[in-house]
């Protein structure tokens, strides 16, 4: 297939380009690159072997995005384009609401005019919401969210529901993914966050690489094990591998008009099991200290798999080990990220 991946450049984006070129298929990217840097490109070329033609522009200008379907052959979109910080997320939600649905209205109203039937679109294990007992199953009735960011993707879900329902013929795969980390294993590409990182591997590996001091963890009273958060860690690479899977599956599936399925490992790890795992992958001591809840934060999230298995014939294979190895790679060989 010729495969449209939005957000190409971007962390997720990125590792299912290599993965849907080594599966065969043919990748053309758009990215805006807000969130990831143009170095990327000539790594991913390099890692493939392949040329990749990138179209930099917003989503949101729909006289781009229909020229690009114009000119493009393209049989299938895999769609990660948005933004993504919770955080930033609660202090301007309209640029949320703005660039997350906005650029899906774009995509979906170029694909209907120019009869591309087949979507792939990134969600998350946020649209579950507060209060939905782990592990977190996907026939769950109502979604919901505790910030704008997560209200974005629950939004975009139903708008995909809708417009699969009144579009014969179009099919969408909704990924909810649970908490990507890891790098692919050359070291050349991985997550590059822009600032101080929100997320927690991203903030070990710089604490092990010497930019950040020390980690704070967030909480040590959850009624957990250790008294730390448990979260559902997915190697990036099974998660790129999940997206492949899907692609495979609405087209061996032509009855699925939309259909969610989760890409977790069904695994809660803590966060100072992560911290420990870090510092036998790295062989360098991870500075922490506990502190306060970071507002929103739920105690445990993990993935009920079963879905995937089954359906997508999809499930992750790599341990914590490997994903604490993989990011320790990519992070010691770049501890500035991408160049430029
Ligand atoms: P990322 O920021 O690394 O990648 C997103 C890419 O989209 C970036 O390269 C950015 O420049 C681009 N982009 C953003 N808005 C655009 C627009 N309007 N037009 C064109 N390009 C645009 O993020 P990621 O971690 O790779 O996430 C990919 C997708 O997966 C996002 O939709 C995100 O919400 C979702 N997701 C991520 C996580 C996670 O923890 N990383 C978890 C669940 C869901
Ligand atoms: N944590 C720390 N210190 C940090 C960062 C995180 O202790 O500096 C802890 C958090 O409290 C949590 C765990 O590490 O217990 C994981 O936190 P992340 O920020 O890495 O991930 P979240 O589970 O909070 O968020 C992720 C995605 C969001 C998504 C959310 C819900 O980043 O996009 O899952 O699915 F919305």
């Amino acid at each position: 297939m010729r495969v449209l991946v939005t957000g190409g450049a971007g962390y997720i984006g990125s590792h299912t380009v290599l993965a849907l070129l080594d599966a065969g298929h043919e990748v053309l990217v758009v990215d805006s690159f807000a969130n990831s840097k143009p170095t990327v490109i000539p790594r991913l070329e390099e890692l493939s072997g392949q040329h990749i033609p990138v179209h930099a522009f917003d989503l949101r200008d729909a006289d781009k995005t229909e020229r690009l379907f114009a000119d493009e052959r393209i049989d299938a979109v895999i769609h990660f384009a948005g933004l993504k910080a919770v955080g930033e997320s609660t202090e301007q939600p309209l640029a949320y609401y703005e660039n997350n649905l906005g650029s899906t209205f774009a995509l979906l109203r170029a694909m209907e005019r120019h009869d591309v039937r087949t979507l792939v679109f990134s969600s998350s294990a946020t649209v579950y919401g507060e209060d939905a007992p782990v592990p977190y199953v996907e026939n769950r009735d109502h979604l919901s969210s505790s910030n704008p960011y997560g209200w974005t993707k629950v939004m975009q879900e139903q708008i995909l529901a809708d417009v699969a329902a009144a579009s014969p013929g179009l099919q969408v795969a909704i990924l909810r993914y649970f908490n990507p980390v890891g790098a692919h294993e050359s070291g050349q590409i991985g997550e590059d966050p822009q600032g101080i990182p929100n997320n927690l591997m991203p903030y070990i590996a710089q604490v092990a690489v010497g930019r950040r001091e020390r980690l704070s963890v967030f909480g040590g009273d959850y009624d957990t094990p250790d008294g730390t958060g448990l979260r559902d860690y997915i190697h990036v690479v099974d998660l790129a591998a999940g997206h492949v899977a899907a692609l495979g599956h609405l087209a061996a599936n032509p009855e699925i008009a939309v259909r969610a399925w989760n890409l977790g490992t069904g695994q809660g790890t803590s966060v100072l099991e992560m911290v420990h795992a870090f510092e036998r992958a790295s062989g360098v001591p991870i500075a922490y200290e506990i502190v306060g809840r970071r507002a929103g934060d739920l105690p445990a999230s993990y993935a009920k798999t079963e879905r995937a298995e089954t359906e997508l014939g999809w499930r992750a294979e790599r341990s914590i080990d490997d994903m604490c190895a993989d990011t320790w790679r990519w992070q010691s060989a770049n501890p500035q990220g991408f160049p430029g």
